[in-house]
């Protein structure tokens, strides 16, 4: 688990606020990202979720296999409410508070992730632990971002407050740690699975409607580079950097939706 990044306290408990607008981020990636999860999801057995946050992939294999008995684990507890409320309709489905990468003593045929593997202080002992969890048979499947400069939703939001240009993230903990696929592939081959990528380019929309720009806004105020930036600020020099954001965000407004380029990679695992 990552304290940077503090899921299971603040950070958790904003991604539970907004886990609409997290949706919607996610809303052109997810389609991708459920076929390849359905190409490989048994009809039977246990699939689990890992870094599951407020539910949306997981609730989606359960609508699509209801025979599959489907978890999602996550370090926030709000974020983990979050997810029974939504998914309450399914039987087949629960969600449970903790390290996802110990997987609560469950044998599982499925791993899946949307985003929630880049967190892990030590990728390597949490890889070995879910390939320790999985059956000889499992698949893995994940997505998470390429690198910052194919995601200008990264970049043009991270730079508009302070007109600084974005730092290149590098492999610690975060949203971009895996998005050098060497680097992922070393992690794969030193914990016991085996894999490929798919680049995936998709629209990351960041607001949609009347009032679109201001959704961006706010949602951008609250999650992502920008919104870490604005918080190092006095109430002044908050104000005008999320005015520069503002301009960035109705820059992009197209139609009622301001939608930013975006890359991830899904990868498809199995034991090696
Ligand atoms: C970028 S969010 C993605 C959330 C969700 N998968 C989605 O698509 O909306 C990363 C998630 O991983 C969770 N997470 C990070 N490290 C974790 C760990 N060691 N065990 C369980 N969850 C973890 C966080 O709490 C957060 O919900």
């Amino acid at each position: 688990m990552t304290l940077a990044y503090d899921w299971a306290g603040r950070v958790g408990d904003t991604w539970a606020d907004e886990w609409r607008r997290t949706d919607l981020s996610f809303a052109n990636l997810s389609p991708h990202l459920n076929a390849a999860i359905l190409d490989v999801a048994p009809e039977t057995g246990t699939a689990v979720d890992i870094g599951c946050g407020a539910g949306g992939t997981a609730i989606a294999l359960a609508a699509a296999r209801p025979a599959l008995r489907v978890i999602g684990i996550d370090l926030s507890r709000n974020l983990v409410e979050t997810a029974r409320g939504r998914g309450a309709a399914y039987p087949n489905l629960r969600f449970e508070v903790g390290d996802a990468s110990e997987l609560g003593g469950i044998t599982a045929d499925l791993l899946f992730s949307r985003h929630g593997v880049m967190f892990f202080a030590d990728p390597v002992a949490a890889f070995t632990r879910l390939r320790h969890g999985a059956t000889s048979d499992a698949h893995f499947v994940f997505s998470c971002f390429r690198d910052v400069t194919l995601n200008p939703w990264a970049i043009e939001t991270g730079s508009a407050v302070t007109g600084a240009a974005l730092q290149k993230p590098g492999t610690s903990p975060g949203p971009f740690a895996f998005a050098d696929a060497d680097h992922v592939r070393a992690i794969l081959q030193a914990s016991g699975w085996t894999g490929d990528a798919q680049p995936v380019d998709y629209s990351y929309r960041a607001g949609e409607g009347e009032h679109a720009v201001d959704e961006a806004l706010a949602f951008f105020s609250r999650i992502g580079p920008a919104a870490a930036q604005l918080r190092e600020l006095d109430s002044a020099a908050r104000e005008a950097g999320r005015e520069r954001l503002r301009g960035v965000l109705a820059a992009r407004l197209r139609n009622d939706i301001v939608d930013f380029p975006a890359s991830a990679w899904i990868w498809s695992c199995r034991p090696a």
